[in-house]
């Protein structure tokens, strides 16, 4: 005897073969009896859950955040406060591939974290871009059927991407950071992440402040040349994810610092931005970032499927001290993401050792598929049997004044709105040539594949002449538009 374990069914009793099924004599035909076998059978076709609908390809890693400044006055959420350390884990990810896909596509790239805080799970649920392409939740379905797969040959279709593109041309600046190498970065560890979204925060006074983060990497920015990242596509699918995890188990812990840009309440109305624009910035000179602590990722999961494939997380989960912001975006993903674990997962996902908050949890939601832990009697409320009761105090300072008539509009333009102002800041002021060179190269590139049109290339000049007229003339020459 060896001290190996022996093969069980999923009932843990001892299987009877690892190897032959149970037959009628050696040839013969097999037997539905043979519980194990059927077992084997079915549990294997049963194996997948629907992968995400985006963001499939990723993977994710456990750490620590740690604050070092004092943001008493901003916020009273407890993760937030001097000295707390907070455990974590972070999914990283590509937008638009399949679960199969390789990692260093063109695309933004997710950077979703989920804190396990003293007042249950936090989620910020961004990407390496502190923007994004659309501003109302409505596009959102067509917008990722334009970077998904044509109907008729199951395709990925570049024609259908500019024709989306150029017909919201808010998109513009989002565009231009996926078109610069930040499209392809070098690893996960060498890209910063943001929340994107403007969101609450509100203090122990009910003093209120409109917040964004930045996630700054320690490790640099580092980029793929699109040579090389369509060279490794072939040559290493996995690239990121074998990066993160070989990193993390030799001990190279990347970190990022924590950054905050923070906005007085009242600001807001008239800013020369309109700050719930999730198309948008706050350039630094109007509200400069201040770093607030640093996290740190330190731990691989055991078990992708356990723990990556079955992460759930939610913009909705906010804790007292943090709130939403009316960014129209952020308010559809309120209430998307949920959802999309309920059918992905089923509605029990948040008792799964990933998801499950590190506090006790007192909710009168109880059954449903796949629950094991269940409260007990009293099963509603209000009772007068000393059940759980809200604390509606930990939320004062959450509430705001807002008006208006119902409608379906374009959001208010603030002073200085235009969809072009920001992408050609970023043209004109903050990329380098060799940038501005690799800019050009990548739109020309991607807008030569043989499915684009004539007429689309003029359309893709049009486009990019709104951001700047040199970059316009560059792209025309590449593609050879008069
Ligand atoms: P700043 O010069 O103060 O900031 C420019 C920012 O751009 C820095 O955060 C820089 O930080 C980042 N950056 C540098 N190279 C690139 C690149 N190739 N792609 C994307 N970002 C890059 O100017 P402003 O705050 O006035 O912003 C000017 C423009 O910079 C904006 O219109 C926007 O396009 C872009 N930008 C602004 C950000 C903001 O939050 N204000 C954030 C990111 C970009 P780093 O190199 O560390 O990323
Ligand atoms: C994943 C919807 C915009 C970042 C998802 C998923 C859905 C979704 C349904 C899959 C969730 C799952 O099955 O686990 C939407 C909708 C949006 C929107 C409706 C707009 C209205 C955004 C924006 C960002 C973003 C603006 C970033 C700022 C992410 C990330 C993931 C994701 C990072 C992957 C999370 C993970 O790692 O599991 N989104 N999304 N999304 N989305 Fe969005």
């Amino acid at each position: 005897m060896t001290d190996r374990p022996i093969t069980t069914t999923d009932a843990g009793i001892p299987a009877p073969s690892d190897e032959f099924s149970l037959s009628v004599g050696p040839n013969g035909p097999l037997l539905l009896q043979d519980h194990y076998l059927i077992q084997k059978m079915a549990h294997f076709n049963r194996e997948r859950v629907p992968e995400r609908v985006v963001h499939a390809k990723g993977g994710g890693a456990y750490g620590v955040l740690r604050i070092t400044e004092d943001v008493s006055r901003y916020t009273k959420a407890k993760l937030f406060q001097k000295g707390e350390e907070t455990g974590l884990f972070l999914r990283f990810s590509t937008v638009a591939g399949e679960l199969g896909s390789a990692d260093t596509v063109r695309d933004p790239r997710g950077f979703a974290i989920k804190f396990y805080t003293e007042d249950g799970n936090y989620d910020i649920v961004g990407n390496n871009t502190p923007i994004f392409f659309i501003r109302d939740p409505s596009k959102f379905s067509d917008f990722i059927h334009s970077q998904k797969r044509r109907a008729d040959t199951h395709t990925h279709d570049h024609n259908m991407q500019w024709d989306f593109w150029t017909l919201s041309p808010e998109s513009a600046h989002q565009v231009s950071f996926l078109m610069t190498d930040r499209g392809t970065p070098r690893s996960w560890r060498h890209m910063h992440g943001f929340g994107s979204h403007t969101f609450l925060w509100y203090n122990a006074a009910g003093e209120k402040f409109w917040v964004k983060y930045h996630f700054k990497t320690e490790q640099g920015i580092e980029n793929l040349t699109d040579a090389e990242a369509r060279a490794l596509v072939a040559e290493d699918p996995d690239f990121h994810i074998r990066d993160l995890h070989t990193a993390i188990s030799n001990g190279d812990h990347p970190a990022w610092k924590v950054n905050v840009q923070i906005m007085p309440f009242e600001d807001a109305a008239d800013y020369r931005f309109n700050p719930f624009d999730l198309t948008k910035v706050w350039p630094h000179s109007d509200y400069p970032e201040i770093t607030i602590g640093r996290f740190v990722l330190n731990r691989n999961p055991e078990n992708y499927f356990a723990e990556v494939e079955q992460a759930g997380f939610e913009p909705a989960n906010l804790v007292p001290g943090v709130g939403p912001s009316p960014d129209k975006m952020l308010q559809g993903r309120l209430f998307s993401y949920p959802d999309a674990h309920r059918y992905r997962i089923g509605p029990n996902y948040l008792q799964l050792p990933v998801n499950a908050p590190k506090v006790p949890v007192h909710s009168y939601n109880r059954d449903g598929r796949m629950r094991y832990r269940n409260p007990g009697d009293p099963v509603y409320a209000p009772n007068s049997v000393n059940g759980p009761a809200a604390d509606p105090s930990l939320y004062e300072g959450e509430n705001y004044q807002v008006t208006g008539e119902i409608i379906r509009s374009a959001h208010v333009r603030h002073r200085e709105d235009d969809d072009y102002v920001q992408p050609r800041a970023l043209w004109e002021h903050v990329l380098s040539d060799v940038d501005r060179d690799h800019m050009v190269s990548n739109i020309v590139g991607h807008a030569s594949a043989p499915e684009v049109t004539a007429d689309m290339k003029k359309r893709v000049v049009d486009y990019w002449t709104n951001i700047h007229k040199d970059l316009g003339q560059r792209v025309a020459q590449g593609l050879g538009v008069a």
